[in-house]
């Protein structure tokens, strides 16, 4: 089980990161992928709009990525009440110095403030868990961000299965999965992401990506051709590892050895990116034109993560005893 928020456009981070990683569950478990639009309004909520028009592109790019509607459940978070019913059930059991103490809250009210000094924003990891719960979901693929919510979302399970299991597991506790190239540098180095505008988009022309590769940091100390480079430092030969993991040695030894400058290796890397984007981005072009195809997967999806968390919900209510 995993979501996503419907914050901004989905990136090459993302993409090798995150969503190949959905796309493998999708053969290899009954897997859930969640539009957690509920967490986009505990950081957005002065302006819907935005997270509302996120949506379909998102679920555009996912399927673009090889996530199988077929195969997995793709939902929307806001249109399982269920969830939001289980986050009021467990809130109960949560104290709230484990949701102050998670380092995405402390670090984000030290980045926005006082704006999201909300009741929202606190049970944000909460909300996280319910997400999972509903789908008593095992394996959780993230980023590295979110190890510390799945920490948080085990000690609230155990609380839980403790108070109210008599010997059984209600509910199960989530394991984070990271992918290899869990975090992508950015075109400046530090972690790819759209708020450091660092990110090269799967919406992005192959023009734009270009330019974006030609503007990207390198080895400082490799200032023109000969200059012996290290890669270990360099952002874009990070990149190559994924794009094309058969040039990786070859490109290693020439910027070593000085053979190969920093502007032929981003000419290079910009043809091997375009071309590695290109079924990708046709893909997205195909799904985010057809609003209504992506629109039915979405409800269909939904009802069926209904009737399961139904499920779970009615054996949490039972547990508690409240049924
Ligand atoms: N918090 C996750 C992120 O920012 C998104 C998310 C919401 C999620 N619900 C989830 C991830 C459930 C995994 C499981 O990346």
């Amino acid at each position: 089980m995993a979501g996503m928020r419907p914050s901004g456009s989905v990136h090459l981070g993302h993409l090798v990161g995150v969503l190949t990683q959905w796309a493998s569950y999708c053969d290899n478990a009954d897997a859930f992928f969640e539009i957690a639009d509920l967490h986009a309004y505990t950081t957005d909520f002065d302006d819907p709009e935005k997270i509302r028009k996120a949506r379909n592109a998102m679920v555009a790019a996912w399927l673009a990525a090889g996530v199988d509607p077929a195969k997995a459940t793709v939902f929307l978070q806001s249109g399982v009440p269920e969830i939001a019913e289980l986050q009021a059930l467990l809130a109960m059991i949560t104290p709230v110095s484990w949701l102050q103490r998670v380092p995405t809250y402390k670090g984000q009210i030290e980045a926005l403030g006082q704006k999201i000094d909300t009741y929202g924003f606190l049970g944000y990891p909460l909300l996280q868990l319910c997400d999972i719960a509903a789908f008593r979901g095992e394996y959780v693929p993230v980023g590295r961000d979110q190890v510390a919510h799945l920490e948080l979302a085990r000690e609230i399970v155990r609380r839980f299965n403790y108070l109210y299991g008599e010997g059984a597991t209600v509910l199960v506790e989530p394991q984070p999965t990271l992918s290899e190239f869990a975090e992508v540098p950015g075109t400046d180095g530090r972690k790819m992401s759209k708020s450091y505008d660092n990110a090269i988009f799967i919406a992005d022309d192959e023009e734009t990506t270009t330019r974006k590769v030609r503007a990207m940091v390198t080895d400082p100390q490799k200032i023109r051709r000969g200059d012996p480079g290290r890669p270990e430092i360099c952002p874009l030969f990070a990149l190559w590892h994924f794009v094309n993991p058969l040039k990786v040695d070859g490109v290693a030894a020439e910027c070593r050895s000085g053979a190969l400058g920093c502007v032929q290796d981003k000419t290079e890397f910009a043809e091997a990116l375009n071309a590695y984007l290109r079924p990708v981005r046709e893909r997205y072009a195909f799904y985010r034109d057809d609003t209504a195809l992506v629109e039915r997967i979405v409800a269909e999806g939904t009802n069926r993560a209904r009737a399961i968390a139904g499920g779970v919900l009615t054996d949490v209510k039972r547990a508690m005893h409240l049924l």
